[in-house]
């Protein structure tokens, strides 16, 4: 059984230094060494991570990387990569790497190779999306599909909402997509309101199969197709992406028409999959191996570096740093994209439903923080919202800024403007503005003694807050596959020193387990159940209002 990583040595001594740390102004830091942004700044291909705004020394640094280390990690890496079950609740394999294992290398589970299997489904994508791509599948009608409905939700469609939208500018130009989650119907309806069904594909995108948002949705787009076009109109316009055949089967879809992925793959890390299929018929499949090569050079980045000059696990130490020695609950990424706008969302999912647990791999409750509250939106729209707080607020919230230093749509000066604001956003956190600051520039604004006196204090920033800058140097595929698995396994470092079980989502089963109680009592008259008197209130008076 494995120590409690709170009563460690690293931990420990992490613990005292922290109070030495804790009052460490980040400019003294600056100044007092000439170096401090090239020592704490790394690299990979055209991607440039600068961690040195940070409240870190080099005493922080070497008492993290030997946390990391005594909590096995080299060993755990190594367990994933070679396809050991290393999620232990649902003893299966965590092998998202396999599906972008650019070197073919074998990779067994239960002694067979699992490299043939995916390369076969990649070779499946790459045949059925220049079908649909070049017109070759037709609808029933003989009309070019040139809507794409992704039908999933959580795993099955936050990677492709994320990656289609971040690579807009790679897309065919005749095709379009479309994503219906939600159960609200409102989903569905405003999709269908836009389409015309001789010219849609639906992908109905559900590792199980059995995800009530995802079939009754499906369903219902199937019935407006059949209303439309005829039942044999489904097998020009449905295909499903899925590890469970015998439900696809049930509901209608032919298996020629299935891609098929595997246990081995968790949902929030399925996009490298057959669930990426309409990225693919987006942006092309040569395309969508350029992403999974950027994913592959970051894996064997993260395999293959030490831990002092690894971005991954840099990354995950420093938040486990501001977790459980600052007692900061949560950070904000921030893309300074616009097609990286939904990147927050499925960081989000990504994050959140990995480490949001508090029993550890050894069945006991963890007496530490594990996960935090990952939140985020694209600059410069949060600089008007949230980020009042991040500068001024009670509590400090990290952020991650992502700059591309070049645009997709370089229009006069607007992506200079852009990069003058993320630059600023991360040099204000970290340098502040003295009381004493803000009083000299609101005399020399011309402010009377009152005034300056009055609004000193309302116009200082205290500063010293962390923030982390990655630079590249355009959104291509290549950048982007980096760029989710660089946060995949900075998840998976976290999950390792916290000792949970980063691979399962037991946490949200509850939920759906009683949503199947409540909805026949909403659909009849009786309560089956016997609910808490807020519950029963709640139902009645929805009924009441619904008659
Ligand atoms: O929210 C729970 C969850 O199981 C996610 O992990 C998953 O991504 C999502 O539901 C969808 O599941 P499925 O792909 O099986 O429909």
């Amino acid at each position: 059984m494995k120590k409690e990583v709170n009563k460690s040595k690293y931990w420990k001594k992490l613990a005292s230094h922290y109070k030495k740390m804790r009052n460490v102004q980040m400019r003294d830091l600056f100044a007092d060494d000439a170096k401090r942004a090239d020592k704490f700044a790394l690299q990979l291909d055209a991607l440039y991570y600068d961690y040195s705004k940070n409240r870190i020394n080099d005493k922080t640094m070497k008492y993290l990387i030997r946390l990391a280390e005594d909590c096995n990690l080299h060993e755990k890496i190594e367990a994933m990569f070679t396809g050991e079950k290393i999620n232990i609740t649902e003893n299966r394999p965590v092998l998202h790497i396999a599906l972008r294992n650019r070197g073919n290398t074998p990779i067994y589970v239960d002694g067979k190779n699992v490299m043939p299997q995916i390369n076969e489904v990649l070779a499946k994508m790459r045949d059925f999306s220049d079908a649909v791509r070049f017109g070759k599948f037709k609808g029933h009608t003989g009309k070019k599909l040139t809507n794409i409905v992704n039908i999933g939700i959580g795993g099955s469609d936050l990677g492709p909402v994320m990656a289609t939208e971040a690579l807009r500018k790679y897309w065919a130009k005749d095709i379009n997509c479309y994503f219906i989650s939600n159960i609200d119907g409102t989903a569905c309806a405003e999709v269908l309101n836009k389409i015309n069904p001789e010219t849609t594909l639906f992908i109905v995108a559900s590792k199980t199969f059995t995800t009530i948002e995802t079939i009754t949705n499906a369903k219902t787009c199937r019935k407006w197709l059949v209303d439309a076009l005829g039942e044999h109109a489904v097998a020009k316009h449905f295909v499903a992406l899925s590890t469970n055949v015998e439900e696809v089967k049930k509901f209608g879809i032919n298996p020629d028409n299935m891609f098929e992925f595997w246990d081995f793959v968790g949902g929030r890390y399925s996009m490298w999959s057959a669930i990426g299929l309409s990225i693919a018929i987006a942006i092309g499949m040569d395309n969508f191996e350029k992403m999974l090569d950027g994913a592959y050079a970051m894996d064997r980045h993260f395999r293959e570096t030490d831990f002092a000059h690894n971005i991954p696990v840099i990354m995950a130490l420093l938040g486990i740093w501001y977790n459980n020695f600052f007692n900061l609950k949560s950070y904000a990424v921030v893309p300074y994209d616009e097609y990286l706008k939904y990147l927050p969302s499925y960081l989000q999912q990504l994050d959140m439903e990995s480490n949001g647990k508090y029993v550890s791999t050894n069945n006991e409750y963890v007496k530490y923080a594990t996960g935090p509250v990952l939140f985020g939106g694209a600059g410069t729209n949060v600089q008007h919202s949230f980020f009042q707080l991040i500068h001024q607020g009670t509590t400090i919230i990290p952020c991650d800024f992502i700059i591309p230093a070049i645009s997709h749509n370089e229009i006069g000066d607007h992506h200079e403007i852009l990069l003058s604001n993320v630059l600023a956003q991360s040099e204000a956190l970290m340098r502040g503005k003295t009381v004493k600051e803000a009083a000299e520039e609101l005399t020399q604004a011309g402010k009377s003694k009152e005034e300056v006196n009055f609004l000193k204090k309302f116009k200082s920033f205290e500063g010293n807050r962390p923030s982390n800058t990655f630079v590249v140097k355009k959104i291509d595929p290549y950048t982007l596959g980096m760029l989710v698995a660089m946060y995949e396994h900075k998840v998976f470092v976290q999950g390792v020193i916290w000792n949970i079980d980063s691979f399962d989502q037991m946490g949200v089963e509850l939920g759906k387990q009683l949503a199947k109680n409540i909805l026949p009592e909403l659909q009849g008259n009786a309560f089956g159940e016997v609910h808490d008197g807020s519950t029963e209130n709640l139902i009645r008076y929805v009924k009441r209002l619904r008659k």
